[in-house]
């Protein structure tokens, strides 16, 4: 590995991150030289002055150890509505808060699915995204440029919410609360992947023909995760229920066909698909969106080819 040894245990973060006169309750560090100190012990408030001091001495980024990454997204969740709101923030910095304020919000989920506060949570992200997406064409460029390209779970959610918003909004089907029931059940897509035992979800290698078994039952996991907590639509556990469904019948956990399968569904498929092979996975490398959208379109008796075209628009066309 090149690059400083700290690089190892500490990130980087731009100190336009920061949201002036925020509660800090991680250690933040600096760049000494070629050394790491310790700018701010944790649980401390940054000022509009301390930001301005930094800048004017020439610093860029703090730092903060990995192993208050989770730290770090709970601030950027609890600040997220104050920065949406303000006009000074430069938009990328915003999707980086919702973003990693979406992050956040699937790792809770995952953990405490049935926890009605958590279900809220992501109503409120969704809310958020659907505003930002739709507040304009560079917001969701943005999204995109931002989006992790390791696949993890979480962000893979997040990402297909992204997607799953876009491309509704494009086709221009859906009305607003439509929309949002969309976005939910988008994000918590993979929601019954919480019930799969984890050695199934992260083994890196093939799956035996009874952990494949295991791993098909996650979208009624998720609907049935949906239901138990009583405050997410019909509409929104389409998506969880149906996202692995084929066009051409070939899919699961029923096999539904052509329009068999929800509009909502038919969305699940092709962001979901899309989302797996444009981000690097143990077994496989990311594939650039144009080749995405190429062997989609090789592979287009899967999906609804009209859907299909209009995404390959959204994403290909900047
Ligand atoms: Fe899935």
């Amino acid at each position: 590995m090149t690059g400083p040894r700290y690089e190892l245990y500490y990130m980087p973060i731009s100190l336009e991150k920061f949201r002036p006169d925020s509660i800090v309750n991680f250690s933040l560090y600096m760049k000494v030289k070629d050394k790491l100190v310790l700018y701010r012990d944790k649980n401390i408030i940054i000022t509009a002055d301390d930001i301005e001091n930094l800048k004017a001495s020439g610093v860029k980024f703090l730092y903060i150890k990995k192993e208050d990454r989770k730290k770090y997204r709970e601030y950027m969740e609890k600040n997220l509505d104050g920065i949406l709101k303000d006009p000074n923030v430069d938009q990328r910095v915003k999707a980086t808060y919702l973003y990693e304020a979406a992050v956040n919000v699937v790792e809770d989920i995952f953990e405490h699915p049935k926890r009605g506060e958590v279900v809220k949570r992501s109503k409120e992200v969704v809310n958020h995204t659907v505003d930002f997406i739709l507040s304009g064409p560079d917001a969701f460029v943005n999204l995109l440029q931002i989006r992790a390209h390791d696949y993890y779970t979480f962000t893979h959610s997040v990402n297909v919410c992204t997607f799953a918003v876009a491309l509704g909004n494009k086709i221009g089907a859906f009305d607003d609360k439509t929309l949002r029931e969309l976005g939910v059940g988008a994000l918590l897509h993979d929601l019954g992947k919480s019930m799969v035992d984890p050695k199934i979800i992260n083994k890196p290698g093939k799956l035996t023909p009874a952990e494949w078994e295991e791993m098909k039952k996650h979208p009624e996991y998720g609907v049935e995760l949906a239901k138990q907590s009583g405050l997410v639509s019909e509409q929104s556990m389409l998506i969880i229920g149906q996202h692995h469904e084929k066009f051409n019948g070939t899919g699961y956990p029923q096999g539904l066909k052509g329009r068999q399968i929800s509009l909502f569904g038919r969305i699940g498929t092709i962001v979901d698909v899309f989302d797996a092979i444009t981000t690097t996975r143990s077994y496989s490398k990311a594939k650039e969106p144009i080749e995405a959208a190429k062997f989609m379109l090789e592979h287009r008796e899967g999906f609804d080819e009209k859907l299909l075209y209009s995404f390959i628009e959204l994403i290909t066309v900047k």
